[in-house]
């Protein structure tokens, strides 16, 4: 696909659009004056696919603003952009590379990549199979009891992030670990504890060549050494899912053993190849099997749904909205699921590596805001914490509830509890409190009138602050997968409506480079001569307390 970014600052639908924000918010239109005005707004403003119901109606969206989004969408010729993604177009054009995820989840059909990808989960059925039924076994002759994936980025959040949500599904005989830090204590900790002749390692790098996963593997394999493995057996402990077969080989890794990438998959795109080989592991393939499928329905939806239907659509619009003309700097993704308490982690690399850029696909320099920072943490914690901020902060930063309808878990009781809260923060940023309201509820409680007027400031919350609901009928590897889908595809859709490339990411290479120069002169004081001041006085002050 020819990199097309028209001047989108200067054009009919964006300069309607920042004249409709200017007008609403010099009207002080509230979310919830929008309900009074419109009976059908819960109806029109929500949608359903691959099991995900999605509520948009508490937003500061009209259906005047709607339609100009989707106008913006239209001119963006946004069907015509997801359709060559899914046909393997070269979307990422700084690296001259498609961006076949989809292919990934795909049903058997006969293209060069669904052959390959299929290939490969037959491997990993074979694979996941011998080390459950224990014909894989360590080098003692041991079953394996505990898998330590190795891993960074797009080889450590994903499957990390699934593992932990689909806990209810994990294989009793079999522990999955995830370390990714190059902090040595990372691996250190995570082995502690752990019997090397039991333990099975899966180095995870689409290249092979990432600083800390290297050296995570080289101190694991000196770990099983140490342990006694005699150095032929090693390959009982370590297997591998790169692109770069060359290295894993010279690694020590049998190339038997190194579960494929492809260069047409980005690393924050990958967990649904072997890269999600912990996954299959810990829950089964079967399981994984069904996370496929949920983000190929999605996938589907996302394909074949009307603009105004499409909800990855939908929800990169409202992101565009407030972040392009409300001047939100953040959102915030609070999974009402303790099982999901990794997923805003695993969204912050797929949407801010992905959005943070700063050139269009021309390399021209982008004229508005990015993509914005995306935080969160599982409800209700936040609640007792980051929250406050949320209600009575000067910052507008519309929220993702994600709910999940029916628990896991036998206490129903406390399951609707925490249903309750997931609602009731919605509606809080929704309806606020008013002054009068809240000087009120002070005299009711007892207080006197000057006590309840000095007290009602601090006890008014604005509202009208934005937020969606993403309503799982259960926390299923379908609806997980279809929920991984949706945001995956919303990044792209947010991609094209700003121009960028969402599949490369120049910009963590500096501190790589620099990185290297700073080691360097660990080792040799007189290559720190070219280090800026700061770096030295720092670099020294570090030596002095090493030495003490
Ligand atoms: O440094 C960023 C990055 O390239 C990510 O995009 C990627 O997911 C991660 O590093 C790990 O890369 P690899 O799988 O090649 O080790």
């Amino acid at each position: 696909m020819p990199p097309s970014t028209p001047d989108f600052v200067n054009s009919p639908p964006w300069l309607a659009l920042a004249a409709l924000q200017a007008g609403m918010q010099a009207q002080g239109t509230r979310i919830s004056s929008l309900f009074a005005t419109d009976a059908n707004r819960t109806r029109d403003f929500s949608l359903e696919a691959a099991g995900i119901l999605l509520d948009y109606s508490r937003h500061l969206l009209t259906r005047e603003a709607r339609d100009r989004l989707l106008a913006l969408a239209n001119a963006a010729a946004l069907p015509a952009a997801i359709q060559a993604m899914f046909d393997g177009e070269v979307v990422n054009n700084t690296e001259k590379r498609p961006a076949l995820h989809v292919a990934l989840r795909s049903p058997r059909r006969d293209t060069v990549q669904e052959r390959a990808v299929h290939a490969a989960l037959d491997r990993m059925d074979v694979f996941v199979d011998q080390v459950l039924e224990g014909t894989w076994r360590g080098y003692s002759g041991l079953r394996i009891t505990d898998v330590v994936n190795i891993g960074i980025g797009g080889s450590d959040l994903g499957p990390a992030m699934v593992h932990a949500a689909l806990t209810p599904y994990h294989q009793a005989a079999l522990r999955c670990h995830f370390v990714s830090n190059v902090d040595p204590l990372h691996l250190e900790q995570t082995l502690a504890g752990l019997d090397a002749a039991s333990t099975l390692f899966i180095i995870a790098s689409k290249t092979f060549t990432t600083l800390e996963t290297v050296l995570n593997a080289e101190a694991a394999r000196r770990w099983v050494l140490a342990s006694g493995a005699p150095a032929a057996q090693l390959g009982r402990h370590f297997v591998a899912v790169s692109a770069n077969v060359e290295k894993a080989c010279a690694f020590g890794i049998d190339a038997a053993n190194v579960f494929p990438m492809w260069d047409w998959v980005g690393g924050r795109y990958s967990l649904w190849s072997a890269i999600g080989l912990p996954v299959a592991l810990g829950s089964g393939m079967a399981r994984f099997r069904e996370l496929l499928a949920g983000a190929h329905a999605m996938d589907e939806h996302f394909r074949s749904a009307p603009l105004a239907g499409n909800m990855p659509v939908i929800l990169a619009l409202l992101n565009l909205w407030y972040t392009n003309f409300w001047g939100a700097q953040s959102k915030v993704i609070l999974p009402y699921a303790q099982n999901l308490h990794l997923f805003p982690a695993f969204l912050q690399q797929l949407d801010m590596e992905s959005l943070g850029k700063q050139v269009r696909l021309d390399g021209s320099s982008l004229q508005t805001a990015s993509g914005s920072i995306l935080w969160g943490s599982a409800g209700t914690n936040g609640q007792h914490s980051f929250h406050q901020l949320l209600h009575q902060g000067s910052m507008l930063i519309p929220a993702d509830f994600i709910a999940v309808a029916h628990s896991h878990s036998s206490n129903d009781e406390q399951h609707r509890q925490l249903l309750a809260n997931c609602l009731a923060q919605g509606r809080a940023m929704m309806e606020g409190l008013g002054m009068e309201q809240a000087r009120a509820q002070l005299l009711a409680q007892g207080l006197d009138a000057d006590s309840a007027v000095a007290l009602a400031p601090h006890k008014a919350i604005p509202g009208s602050r934005p937020s969606s609901t993403l309503l799982l009928q259960e926390l299923s590897p379908y609806t997980l997968g279809a929920l991984i889908a949706l945001y995956e595809h919303k990044v792209y859709v947010h991609s094209l409506l700003l121009g960028i490339n969402a599949f490369d990411q120049w910009g963590v290479e500096l501190g790589k480079v620099l990185g290297k120069e700073i080691h360097a002169a660990m080792q040799d004081e007189s290559a720190a001569s070219g280090l800026d001041a700061s770096t030295r006085m720092l670099l020294q002050r570090i030596e002095q307390s090493r030495t003490l």
